[in-house]
């Protein structure tokens, strides 16, 4: 039995033997099948316009907060699939000469990625946790992207996240986590995003309380340069080895 094969069992709403529902995390089935697990509503919901309405037309400026550090030739790991074609462009920039590795735990968001990414002979899509992937080649990995996961992983998992991302890092290698911050008092979008984040995402409320660095146990062997947009809604943090 899959770890969550009890749950499926008990939720009459959940398809059981389903394979895209094979060892999804509890978390995502409790809280996220509606957005990232249901292959019907994962394909309506893939577009660039859902990501653009889901950050108040602040998809750009935070995509390419990601892209300005990516540099032709690097290899590159995306811990988790995004919606729309920020994968293409990531992959386009590294190029050939470069790799670029997307992960994500859902069988349904791989099947978006392969496909997104055919042809790119320097991509791999590979089913892991964000937490715990082993990569199979030796070689590390130049910059590692955390785009838009952390608010939705429960308080454990985004330690165990941030600490395997930085535990990946080699010396000169750099880690970016783009992400929601702690909006400013004034900024109306706070106050939706509070009754967003009471009904539909449980766990972002921690980024409005904790820097991302309070997730890494050893956090004073890098440095962090934070950038917030959109007056605190969000936050880029680029961290390196100290
Ligand atoms: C990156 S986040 C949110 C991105 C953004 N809201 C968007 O527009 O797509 C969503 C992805 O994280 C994936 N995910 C959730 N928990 C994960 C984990 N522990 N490891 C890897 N991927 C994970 C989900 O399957 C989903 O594809």
């Amino acid at each position: 039995m899959n770890e969550n094969q009890a749950l499926l069992d008990s939720d009459p709403s959940l398809p059981a033997n389903n394979p895209y529902y094979d060892d999804v995390p509890n978390y995502m089935l409790d809280v996220y099948d509606w957005a990232y697990v249901d292959p019907k509503r994962v394909r309506v919901l893939d577009h660039n316009w859902v990501v653009r309405a889901l950050l108040f037309f602040n998809d750009q400026r935070l995509m390419r907060a990601y892209l300005n550090e990516v540099r032709e030739g690097m290899r590159v790991w995306q811990v988790a699939h995004v919606y729309g074609d920020l994968v293409t462009r990531v992959a386009k920039k590294v190029g050939p000469t470069g790799a670029f590795h997307l992960t994500d735990i859902t069988p349904i968001q791989i099947e978006h990625g392969i496909r997104k990414l055919a042809g790119m002979d320097w991509t791999k899509v590979i089913r892991a946790d964000a937490a715990n992937y082993a990569p199979r080649e030796q070689e590390p990995y130049d910059l590692i992207c955390s785009f838009f996961l952390l608010h939705e992983v429960p308080e454990e998992k985004k330690y165990e996240i941030v600490d395997h991302v930085l535990g990946k890092l080699p010396e000169g290698g750099k880690a970016v986590f783009v992400d929601y911050g702690n909006p400013a008092w004034w900024q109306p979008v706070r106050y939706v995003l509070k009754v967003v984040n009471r009904f539909l995402e449980p766990f972002a409320n921690a980024l409005w309380e904790n820097e991302i660095r309070h997730y890494a146990r050893e956090a004073d062997r890098f440095t962090w340069r934070k950038t917030t947009f959109f007056g605190g809604v969000y936050q880029c943090v680029v961290v390196k080895r100290k």
